[in-house]
């Protein structure tokens, strides 16, 4: 990454009130000593999201993301580390030096070669596609229907088998390490061999329409159909959504989104235009984040197959949280897009466009799929799922409207809906349950198994760290080790603290820049400082604390070997190990009393 001075980075951090900034894109209220607001990274009704002034700092208890002025710019406007310090510093007119650091400096030399390199080739392959080279990919272009605009907007193009593209690239000036570092060719041993062969190729273009990654399809049947570009220095797959540099032209009051490259290109061809294409995989949260900047209107059009249908569910989930209005588009008589609208035609798809269900209808259909309503136990089933998806839905009219539907659609009575939901509602253990929102990530639920009360206390030293005090942290050391917190994430927080205690660096300002790559460290970090565990700088509290921390430790284990010991399947030595180590134990635990 590329790293501008820590001192910059503080005078970024310091010409950019945080609340300012946030208040630019949330409405907060003041509360007390903080701010709070509607959560604009995850869909809620009551503000979750806090802002402090005092520690310049961002944390949403709902989802628990977090960070500082920088890192909620980056979040919001889904640009790297390094674009959010530009951004931050032209908003204050800060003039940002050349890049400073020389390994950096090369690696982004680097970067632009390969988008000069992808440039060249995307070019070079679709030129190919019109040479006689190439009559096998003529042929199955014109059997896909692609007329000749659409191979020119997106650049289709053909890796033929016999091609030598290191050689081109050699010829165009580029060195090995660059060629290499594109991806599109390989090296075996001596011999250079080309990535695609034999191949239609799609590039992948970003929003500034840098060529960033390849896609390239067999011309028959054969496995794998197609295959792609490795992440690189340019291509991250998770933070690019294909054809969106082409729908972003377009009127985008919704956006379309399909599973594959070809209903990208056979829907645009047929002038529905603002599609995009997340390339078979599940949709993450940063692609999501891409959409929401585009449209607030999301309809998934994903593939009608299982795994297509899947594939839509956790989209769903993600999109829901960011916010976006979604809708669920359904086909029938195509297995996609692409089939469909050359089957049936534009003016049909986009009917489908229209027709496109709600996320509670998509539930409610995708629960019907597995039940029989003739059947009475599927069909008391069903009347609870339905009633628990019910009670989901805060706003009464809304929830109504959607009573009456599938009532109407799958011949049930409303009152036997309405009466189940009274049902759940009043069955108080349960009810409460399902009123209660569902956690928005696993930063919600209990860590994996780790006790509510250790976790807190975990969290209290790493709070009692960050104060940067050197007595306090020398205490600490001296009976903690990194190793000893159960977190996996706390582990590596202590260790980088203790490292930059022993550098003699205990104003640890920059504590969350250090975690960049860790948006959950970040998050993690950000709780403990919103949470104000009010620890006063008592020797005593933190003998206890630290004391306290050791032994619910230590009689974890204890448990832990007791059961060990209990069961059966053990030799001879693991016991004695075990019996030896528990005898340590004890000893260590009256010493703690
Ligand atoms: P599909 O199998 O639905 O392909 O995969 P498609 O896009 O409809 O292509 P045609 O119509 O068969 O030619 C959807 C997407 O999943 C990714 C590609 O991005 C593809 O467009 N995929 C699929 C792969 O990356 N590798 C594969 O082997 C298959
Ligand atoms: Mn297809």
């Amino acid at each position: 990454m590329v790293r501008y001075s820590e001192e910059l980075i503080d005078d970024i951090k310091n010409s950019n009130d945080i609340v300012d900034i946030v208040s630019q894109y949330v409405t907060l209220k003041r509360s007390g000593r903080n701010f709070f607001g509607l959560c604009p990274f995850h869909k809620e009704k009551t503000p979750s999201f806090s802002v402090s002034p005092d520690k310049q700092i961002f944390h949403c208890f709902g989802c628990g993301a977090g960070g500082n002025v920088i890192h909620f710019i980056s979040k919001i406007e889904n640009v790297d580390f390094k674009e959010s310090l530009e951004i931050l510093a032209e908003r204050a007119g800060i003039t940002l030096p050349t890049l400073e650091n020389s390994f950096d400096e090369k690696k982004q030399i680097l970067k632009e070669k390969i988008y000069e390199i992808n440039k060249e080739v995307a070019l070079h392959y679709h030129e190919l596609l019109y040479k006689p080279i190439s009559k096998p990919a003529q042929e199955y272009v014109k059997k896909r229907k692609l007329d000749n605009k659409t191979l020119k907007d997106y650049y289709i193009g053909y890796a033929p088998i016999n091609f030598n593209l290191y050689g081109f690239l050699k010829e165009k000036g580029f060195n090995d390490e660059e060629i290499l570092a594109s991806d599109l060719v390989i090296k075996k041993g001596n011999t250079y061999i080309d990535r695609f062969k034999n191949r239609l190729i799609f590039p992948i273009q970003d929003v500034r329409n840098r060529f960033i990654a390849f896609g390239g399809r067999v011309l028959d049947n054969s496995l794998p159909k197609y295959i792609n570009s490795p992440e690189n220095l340019v291509y991250s797959k998770a933070r690019n959504l294909y054809g969106l540099n082409i729908a972003k032209n377009s009127k985008l009051e919704k956006i379309i989104i399909v599973e594959g490259y070809m209903d990208v290109i056979s829907l645009h061809q047929r002038g529905i235009e603002n599609v995009v294409a997340s390339c078979g995989t599940a949709l993450t949260e940063a692609q999501g984040r891409l959409l929401r900047k585009y449209a607030e209107k999301v309809i998934i059009s994903y593939d009608s197959d299982s795994a297509g249908q899947a594939a839509t569910l956790r989209g769903l989930e993600i999109l829901n949280n960011l916010g976006c209005d979604i809708r669920i588009l359904q086909m029938e008589g195509a297995k996609d897009p692409d089939e469909y609208v050359i089957k049936y035609g534009n003016g049909r798809f986009n009917n489908l466009v229209e027709n496109a269900i709600s996320l509670i209808e998509f539930k409610v259909k995708v629960l019907k799929k597995d039940l029989d309503l003739e059947n009475v136990n599927d069909k008391v089933k069903f009347l609870n799922e339905v009633a628990k998806l019910m009670s989901t839905i805060d706003n009464k009219i809304e929830q109504e409207i959607y009573i009456d539907k599938i009532s109407k659609d799958y011949n049930i009575s409303r009152e036997a809906i309405y009466a189940q939901i009274n049902k759940l509602i009043y069955s108080k253990n349960q009810g409460q349950k399902i009123l209660e929102k569902k956690p928005i990530n696993k930063e919600n639920k209990k860590e994996d198994n780790i006790p509510t009360n250790l976790l807190k206390r975990e969290n209290m030293i790493i709070a009692l760290l960050l104060d940067g005090k050197v007595e306090v942290y020398n205490k600490i050391k001296k009976i903690l080790s990194p190793e000893d917190f159960k977190r996996v994430e706390n582990k590596e927080i202590v260790q980088k603290l203790y490292e930059e205690f022993e550098k003699g660096n205990s104003n640890i300002d920059n504590i969350l820049e250090i975690f960049n790559e860790n948006e959950k460290i970040i998050g993690i970090l950000t709780g403990i400082m919103a949470e104000d565990n009010e620890i006063k700088d008592d020797q005593k509290a933190i003998e206890d604390l630290v004391k306290n921390y050791k032994k619910e430790r230590l009689l974890a284990r204890k448990k832990e070997i007791i059961k060990i010991l209990e069961s059966k399947e053990k030799s001879i030595e693991e016991t004695k190990l075990l019996e030896k180590e528990l005898q340590n134990l004890i000893i260590n635990l009256t010493q703690l009393k």
